[in-house]
Order: C-alpha cells, then sequence, then structure tokens
C-alpha cells in the first residue's frame, strides 16, 4: 500500500500531478480527448500518475510507459441522463490488479438523493482493495445543484476518509484551509471546467499552499492551447513552489519555444 501511494505522491517533494483523463466514462468525446492517445502521449513525461479508465488504458496507452495508473472503477450514469454521478462499480479489483493499477478512484455523491449508494459502493471498494494493498481515492463529485463551499466539501471529504478512503479528491474553494485541516488524509484537487490558464495555475498554486499535496488536473491542461506547455507550467507549481506568475511565464515561454520547432 505505502510503496503503491509513493508512486504517486513523490517522496522527495510529498506532492503529486495527476493526469486527469477519464472524462470518457460519463462524458464521452469529450474536447481535447477525441484522439487520446494524439493529446496524451506527449503529457506523461510530465505526469506522475495517469487516471483514466481501463477501456482507455487498453486502447490508448502503451504498455511500456512507466506511468503510475490510477484506476477509475466507478461509473454508470452519463451527462445526458437523469442522475448525475449515481454511481456503481465498474471495474473489479482483479481487474485492477491485473491491469497494474497504483490506486483505484471511485466518485461518491454526498447530498444526493442517492448518496447511500455511492457511500455503500465505496465502502465495498475499499473492503475489496484493501485485501490487496490498493488504495482507493475517493472522488468527492458535486452536483450541478451544489454549492462548491468548505462547509459541504470538508464533509465530504471527512466522510470519504472515516471510510477508509486513502486519498480525496475534491474542488478548490474559499477557506479551503478548513477542508484540508478536517481531512486526515492527503487531498488533490480537480481542474474543473477549463478556464484562462493563469487562473488555472493561480487556483493550483493556492490549493497546494494552503495544504493539497498536488492536483488530479484534466481539462485545464488538455484543453489548454499547449497542453505540453500547460502541464509544465502546473508541474512547476506543484513541485517546484513556483508562483503563479513564474509559472505563467514558463507556459509562454514553453509555448513560443514550441512554435519554433
Ligand atoms: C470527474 O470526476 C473526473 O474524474 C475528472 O477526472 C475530474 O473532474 C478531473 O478533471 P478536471 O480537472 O477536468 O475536472
Amino acid at each position: 500500500m505505502k510503496n503503491r501511494l509513493s508512486r504517486i505522491i513523490k517522496p522527495k517533494t510529498g506532492r503529486t500531478l495527476m493526469l486527469a483523463v477519464d472524462h470518457g466514462y460519463f462524458m464521452g468525446p469529450t474536447a481535447g480527448l477525441e484522439q487520446f492517445d494524439k493529446t496524451v502521449e506527449p503529457l506523461i513525461p510530465y505526469a506522475d500518475a495517469l487516471m483514466l479508465t481501463r477501456g482507455a488504458l487498453r486502447n490508448y496507452i502503451k504498455p511500456e510507459y512507466d506511468i503510475p495508473i490510477v484506476l477509475r472503477i466507478s461509473g454508470g450514469t452519463s451527462i445526458i441522463g437523469k442522475e448525475l454521478l449515481h454511481e456503481g462499480i465498474i471495474t473489479s479489483i482483479e481487474d485492477a490488479i491485473r491491469l497494474n493499477a497504483c490506486a483505484v478512484a471511485f466518485s461518491i455523491m454526498v447530498g444526493a438523493d442517492f448518496e447511500r449508494d455511492t457511500l455503500l459502493a465505496l465502502a465495498q471498494v475499499i473492503d475489496e482493495a484493501e485485501r490487496y494493498g490498493i488504495p482507493v481515492l475517493a472522488v468527492t463529485a458535486v452536483g450541478k445543484e451544489m454549492e462548491r463551499d468548505a462547509r459541504y466539501l470538508s464533509l465530504a471529504c471527512r466522510m470519504a476518509a472515516e471510510f477508509g478512503a486513502h486519498m480525496v479528491k475534491t474542488y478548490y474553494c474559499k477557506d479551503f484551509t478548513k477542508v484540508v485541516e478536517t481531512c486526515p488524509v492527503p487531498i488533490v484537487i480537480a481542474g474543473g471546467k477549463k478556464r484562462p490558464e493563469k487562473e488555472a495555475l493561480e487556483m493550483a498554486y493556492n490549493a497546494i499552499q494552503e495544504g493539497a499535496v498536488g492536483v488530479d488536473m484534466g481539462r485545464n491542461i488538455f484543453q489548454s492551447e499547449d497542453p505540453v506547455a500547460m502541464i509544465q507550467a502546473v508541474r512547476a507549481i506543484v513541485h517546484e513552489d513556483a508562483t503563479p506568475d513564474e509559472a505563467f511565464k514558463l507556459f509562454n515561454d514553453i509555448k513560443e519555444e514550441r512554435k519554433k520547432t
């Protein structure tokens, strides 16, 4: 368990840059990931871990790549369905092991009608994963009608940790330190919808400075006008404590350099 966690959260800095490219499991061919391998392959050298589904792993990622896999194992509803994120188990722990996953990711929906289903499924996944020393990343999903504030997110994160999750993924919010301080396991933040590069870098910086161990970022990297430059800028924030200004300059410098080649 500890070895697997150390492959994801790098012991040298105690931080991680997880690249989230699992969106297809409920969003289908997400903008930027239509040609999955073309977008993701150039980003792999700069990511500490890759979060994706078994189908994406099988079809798009060469087995030769030395990148820890965080396998998305929850799903069951789509972005156009009536119940967004009412998820159950879509991949067994045995298959996660067969695919050499370093961790599995499961979404819970606290505060929705079906919260009980997702929480009991999380408990089941943790029981099965513990048997084999596989860490579980609980994803605190947020419905369209729910406030992404510290009160709600600290409830969801703490509940996930009390259920036995080994890491939690949540959203950055005002008073984020409250979320971090009341959660006994490492927290990574999702990026959310695409925003201007400078803003995304500021959000990553604030989250890290306020106690997140890293990011599990997707659209703000792979939908950037230059994803390869963006992931390196985020990396500077995560592992080198670069300020948003320094990271944004790095983004622009790499982008300009890459235009020449
Ligand atoms: C949603 O639950 C998916 O797991 C995504 O991986 C997650 O939202 C992170 O991606 P993004 O930074 O695009 O929000």
